[in-house]
């Protein structure tokens, strides 16, 4: 059977993308030194287990989905992702594998649980997807590794709340543990930590109750998923949105977990930066 080995989360932001291929340049540099030292634990817990499935839940942020039709929830059924021009500049880098007999898999036992998801064949992966991709696997290292991209909303109101995305990773979880092949799968939740990138409250960062959020998520999700949507984006900012995907990731964790790393930065690019390691207990 398919067993979850444990979960990943990482910030996702485009200038790292920028970034990843000048690691060893960027390395000492003193912007992006504390951020590069947070990757090193994670890379090695990853190359240590060894996952066959990573599946990442991420958001789209205009590349796939745009305004006009927005998916609260999206499951990647395609045998490739294909990285595409997001007007940052960040340069194309290899595409991802699919797998599509799990990602169907998925998406039958989503939808017997009353998750009326949208099912995508094709689908291009932004850099909600790429840049954790590329920081945890690196050197396009990924290609050892087949992925399924489940994509959330945090871009156009109304959002699902934290209860329901935490529910949506239960029920991957749940998914995940019937199927019948003998797969390690990594659960990836990107994006967060506290930022808001424009309006009034435009580098608003809020340190205490990311910290709170990042030990909460270990060993008491659940008081996190009592937040409402309001209360999310009153304490993290309007783009702190996206600490939703981290709860969904979490919510497919479904044993007791064990924190193998987490770092926490500020800033790049005025976000709060934080990255974390769970291991799932059998
Ligand atoms: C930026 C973009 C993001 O999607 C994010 O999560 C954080 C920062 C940015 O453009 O700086
Ligand atoms: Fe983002």
């Amino acid at each position: 059977m398919a067993r979850i080995v444990g979960g990943l989360t990482t910030s996702h932001i485009p200038a790292i993308g920028n970034a990843v291929p000048k690691e060893q340049e960027l390395k000492n540099d003193p912007y992006w030194k504390e951020f590069w030292a947070a990757y090193p634990p994670a890379r090695a817990w990853v190359q240590k287990v060894k996952p066959d499935v990573a599946i990442v839940f991420y958001n789209d942020h205009g590349l796939n989905f745009f305004l006009d039709k927005m998916p609260t929830f999206a499951v990647g059924a395609a045998p490739i992702y294909r990285h595409a021009d997001e007007g940052w500049g960040i340069p194309t880098i290899p595409p991802f594998k699919g797998d599509q007999e799990f990602s169907w898999h998925i998406i039958e036992a989503l939808v017997q649980d009353e998750f009326d998801i949208t099912t995508c064949q094709e689908m291009l992966v932004d850099h909600g997807f790429t840049v954790p991709m590329s920081l945890f696997w690196p050197n396009a290292s990924y290609t050892d590794v087949k992925t399924i991209p489940v994509q959330i909303n945090t871009v156009q109101h109304p959002l699902p709340s934290p209860a329901r995305c935490f529910k949506l990773g239960q029920a991957i979880g749940r998914a995940v543990e019937s199927y019948p092949k003998d797969l390690k799968v990594v659960m990836i939740g990107t994006g967060g930590l506290s930022h808001q990138l424009d309006g009034e409250r435009a580098g608003f960062i809020n340190k205490k109750f990311d910290l709170m959020c990042m030990e909460k998520i270990v060993n008491d999700p659940e008081s996190l998923t009592r937040l409402s949507m309001h209360d999310l984006v009153r304490e993290a900012g309007a783009q702190g949105a996206e600490f939703i995907l981290w709860l969904a990731m979490r919510g497919a964790l479904t044993g007791k977990v064990k924190k193998i790393h987490s770092s926490y930065h500020i800033a790049i690019s005025n976000t709060a930066t934080g990255v974390m390691v769970m291991e799932n207990a059998a």
